[in-house]
C-alpha cells in the first residue's frame, strides 16, 4: 500500500491528489491514506496537504527508495524488483543467497550502508552511510564462464556513460574495473559468478560509487587515490537519479551484447574511455607482476602488454597501476 500510493503522488509530482481519489483508487480509507502521508513527511517528503484539495508532492529526499528509483526507469529487465536495505554486509552477499535462492535475472539489491563491503583481491571496499552507491544486480545471461569478464567490460562502459549524462564529468576506465575521474577512483566494480563448466548459472555484478562522498569522509589512506562525483562536481548529486540512469545504461549494453554477441563495438566504445592504453602500467596478477606498454585489447577484452623486450602478452585479470 505504502509503495502504491507514493506512486500516485510520484505520477501526479506538483500537482494536488485528493484523498478521496487515492482512497478510492486503491480501496482504502481516507483515514489510512493520511497516516501515509504522515509517515512520507516524516521520513523527509515534501508534502503540502491542504483541505478540499488533497495532497501535493513537492520534493522527495535522497533516500534509497525502490519506488523513486523504478519510478520512470526505462528498463524491461533490470530493476524490476529492487530490495533496500538501511544497513547490510555486503550487497554481494546477499545478491548470491537471492541468487541461490532462485532471483531472477535484473534483480537489484541496494544499500544506505555496508559493514564488509568487498573489493576486488579481497580487499575491503569503504561503504559509509547515506553517502554512495552501494548495489548489486542478479544477472543470468547464457554465456561461457569464461565470457564472464566481458560482463564486467560493459559495465565499466556503463558507468562512464551513466556519469556523463547524470552529471556531464568526463570519467574513465582503468581496465578492467576502475572508474576514475581526473586519476581519482569515482567507482569500483566487483563481478562474482557462479557457474557449471560450461554454463553460467549466475552473475552477481557489484557497484560501488562514491557519490556525495567528501574528502573527510574517506579514510586518510584513501585521501589521495578516491574522489566522487560532489567532490568533481562541486554539489550533490540525486543517488536515487543515478542508480536509475546505471541501470538503464546496463540493460542497453548487456542486452544488445547478449542479443548480437558483438563484442568488438563494445571494445571501440571501451578504447574511447580508456586511461590504460598507450599507458606503460605495471599488472600484478594471480601468479606474476608484469611491466610494459598496454598496447590493446584482446577481442575477448584482455589486455595486451608490449614488455620491455618486445613480446606482447595478454593480461586477464590483475590490478594495473599506471606509471
Ligand atoms: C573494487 O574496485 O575493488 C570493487 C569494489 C566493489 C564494491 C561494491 S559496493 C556494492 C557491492 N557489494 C560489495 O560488497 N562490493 C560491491
Amino acid at each position: 500500500m505504502r509503495d502504491k500510493i507514493l506512486t500516485i503522488l510520484m505520477d501526479n509530482k506538483g500537482a494536488f491528489v485528493s484523498g478521496e481519489a487515492i482512497s478510492r483508487q486503491l480501496g482504502v480509507t481516507r483515514a489510512a491514506v493520511w497516516k501515509y502521508i504522515k509517515s512520507f513527511q516524516e521520513d523527509g517528503c515534501l508534502i503540502e496537504s491542504i483541505p478540499k484539495k488533497g495532497y501535493r508532492l513537492l520534493n522527495v529526499p535522497d533516500i534509497l527508495d525502490g519506488v523513486v528509483i523504478r519510478h520512470g526507469m526505462q528498463t524491461q529487465i533490470l530493476g524490476n524488483q529492487v530490495e533496500v536495505h538501511r544497513c547490510i554486509d555486503s550487497t554481494n552477499t546477499r545478491a548470491k543467497e537471492l541468487a541461490l535462492e532462485g532471483a531472477p535475472e535484473g534483480f537489484l539489491i541496494i544499500a544506505e550502508e555496508q559493514t564488509i563491503g568487498k573489493g576486488r583481491l579481497g580487499r575491503h571496499w569503504v561503504s559509509p552511510p547515506g553517502v554512495g552507491i552501494w548495489m548489486s544486480l542478479v544477472l543470468r545471461p547464457k554465456l561461457y564462464p569464461s565470457d564472464a569478464p566481458k560482463i564486467t567490460l560493459i559495465a565499466a562502459l556503463s558507468m562512464v556513460e551513466a556519469i556523463n549524462s547524470v552529471t556531464g564529468l568526463k570519467a574513465g576506465i582503468k581496465w578492467p574495473n576502475d572508474i576514475l575521474i581526473r586519476g581519482r577512483k569515482v567507482c569500483g566494480i566487483l563481478t562474482e559468478i557462479h557457474a557449471d563448466p560450461d554454463i553460467i548459472d549466475y552473475v552477481v555484478l557489484g557497484i560501488g560509487i562514491n557519490v556525495n562522498t567528501k574528502q573527510s569522509d574517506f579514510p586518510e589512506a584513501l585521501r589521495d587515490a578516491a574522489t566522487s562525483l560532489y567532490i568533481e562536481k562541486g554539489h550533490k548529486i540525486t543517488r536515487n537519479d543515478m542508480i536509475r540512469a546505471v541501470i538503464e545504461r546496463i540493460e542497453v549494453n548487456y542486452t544488445k551484447y547478449l542479443d548480437s554477441r558483438d563484442f568488438d563495438s563494445v571494445l571501440s566504445e571501451l578504447r574511447r574511455h580508456s586511461v590504460t592504453l598507450g599507458r606503460q602500467v605495471k599488472v600484478i596478477g594471480r601468479t606474476e607482476a608484469l611491466e610494459g606498454v598496454a598496447l590493446d585489447y584482446a577481442e575477448d577484452g584482455a589486455l595486451l602488454i608490449q614488455t620491455e623486450n618486445g613480446q606482447i602478452q595478454k593480461v586477464l585479470s590483475g590490478d594495473v597501476s599506471i606509471r
